[in-house]
Formats: C-alpha cells, structure tokens, sequence
C-alpha cells in the first residue's frame, strides 16, 4: 500500500468507500505523489534558502554561533529530503507503472506567494523566516503516521522514518529561533508578523482542495461529485479541529513567546480559527 487509508479521510466517504480496490490503490498512490511534491517544494523553494540565508549570518537577526552550524546541517538535510522524495516518485512511476496526475503548485506556496505579494518588499524575507518557523515547528501526522502502518510498502516507511527523525531536531531549533528572533522585532514588526503567524498555520494546514481533486480522478466521478466529497468529508468545525491539534505545538510557542500580547495577532488566531 502506497499511504495509510487512515491518513486519507475522504476515502471514508460513501461515494469513495464503494469503489473498487484497485481504484482505492490508485487513490493512494496519488496520495502519495501529492505528499513527496509537497515536501520537495516546501524544501527547495522555501525551507533550504530560509536556511541558507540564516548560515550566513543574513537572516537580519543575531543568533548564537551554534545556531549559524546547525542551520547549515539543516540546510544539508533539507536538501537531502527533497532529493529522496523526487527519487522515490521516480522509483514508484517505474515500479506502478502509474504517473502523478499534473502536479500544481501547492496551496501552501500559492497562499504564502499570495500574502507577500501585499508586503512591502523590504519585509518580504520576515514572511519567508516565519512562514519556515510555522511550518518547523507543526506537528505532521504524516510524519509520524507512515512509519507506524505496516501496510505501507518498506521503503515509504522507511523514508519517512528517517525525515521524522530529522524534523524533530529542527523543531527544536525553530523553536529557539523563534524565542530568540521575536524579541529583536520592532514592535510593528511583530504587529505584521504576530497577524501573519496564524496565515501560515491555515496556508499549511488547510486542506488543498485542488490537490485532493486530482486524487480523486481515478474513482472517475464527476467534478461535482468530488467536490461534494471534499466538502462533506471537511465540514468547517472539523478543519478548524485538526488544525488546532496540528498547531499545538507552535500555539504553545506563540503563548510563551509572548505573541498574544499583540491585540492584532491575537484577533487575527481568532479569525483563522485557531483561538477560542
Ligand atoms: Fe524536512
Ligand atoms: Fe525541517
């Protein structure tokens, strides 16, 4: 098995749960695909030059010296899983016989593309930085949900084992960056990026709606059909449930940073859903 049904809740739909195995396979193999694009994007394009720039002592902020060495080891691994995932996609077309159905941008870039593009540019990098510490600092069930279910083919698993193991020392420095950097922002800096904070958790956490449209091309239903899938498996009070559990972690790090103390920051958790 490509991915863990219990991961992919649209597949507990009626309209899913009825087709045929081989469908569901296919399903999960998109699933799949979905997830290694993810990841090779999130490194590439936003985690690995976030980091660099930090190793080179132009992130703007001071940081101790261990912090600049072990951003470049970041910066090492996170290259490394963006390689292992475009290979391991290279080895599952060749061992399926299956292609990923057309790859968009995912919405996490498209969203945070969105919210820079209403920056200054001068403050654009603060989105990067910030955007990298969110997405470090959530807590991915994927992550730790492949490696357990032994349904999943070894060497998914086993990729995935060793990323998780790497994500949780860089949560660790997130972490630190975070409670280090906050401080050193002006205070309408930290008014923007307290506000902005909360966008990143929904830019990564929300379900991509496109994406999970493509993966349910091979049950062959009708766009609208899909559509109603996605909509009924992801009621509102449900996304805004899982995010907040996926957000834990960095909503604990905003409290004892002292983000909350900002009535915009604070007003703008509460819109996205992520305060009550
Ligand atoms: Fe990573
Ligand atoms: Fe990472």
């Amino acid at each position: 098995m490509s991915f863990p049904p219990e991961l992919v809740p649209v597949l507990y739909h009626p309209s899913v749960r009825e087709q045929e195995q081989p469908v569901i396979n296919s399903v999960l193999l998109q699933r799949l695909h979905i997830y290694l694009d993810f990841t090779a994007d999130l490194e590439q394009l936003v985690v690995t030059p976030v980091t660099q720039l930090i190793s080179r002592r132009r992130s703007g902020f001071d940081l101790p010296a261990e912090m600049l060495r072990d951003s470049y080891k970041i910066c090492t691994d996170e290259a490394w899983h963006a390689q292992f995932s475009d290979d391991l996609q290279a080895q599952l077309v060749t061992a399926t016989k299956e292609s990923p159905l057309s790859s968009g941008e995912p919405f996490f870039l498209t969203r945070l593309h969105a919210v820079k593009s209403t920056m200054d540019s001068s403050l654009r990098p603060l989105a990067d930085l910030f955007f990298t510490v969110v997405s470090e600092t959530l807590i991915s069930s994927i992550l730790s949900g492949i490696p357990k279910d032994r349904q999943v083919f070894t060497a998914v698993r086993e990729t995935v084992a060793d990323h998780a193991e790497d994500e949780g020392r860089h949560h660790a420095f997130f972490a630190r960056f975070f409670e280090i950097a906050w401080p050193q922002l002006t205070l309408s800096q930290q008014e923007l990026v307290g506000a902005l904070l909360p966008e990143f958790v929904v830019a990564f956490l929300r379900p991509d709606t496109a994406a999970l449209g493509r993966m349910l091309q091979p049950t062959g239903l009708p766009a609208d059909a899909i559509r109603a899938v996605i909509e009924e498996t992801y009621p509102p009070a449900r996304v805004e449930a899982d995010m907040r559990a996926a957000a834990a972690a960095t909503l604990r790090l905003c409290e004892r940073t002292g983000v909350f103390t900002s009535g915009r920051a604070t007003e703008a958790f509460h819109r996205c859903g992520l305060l009550s």
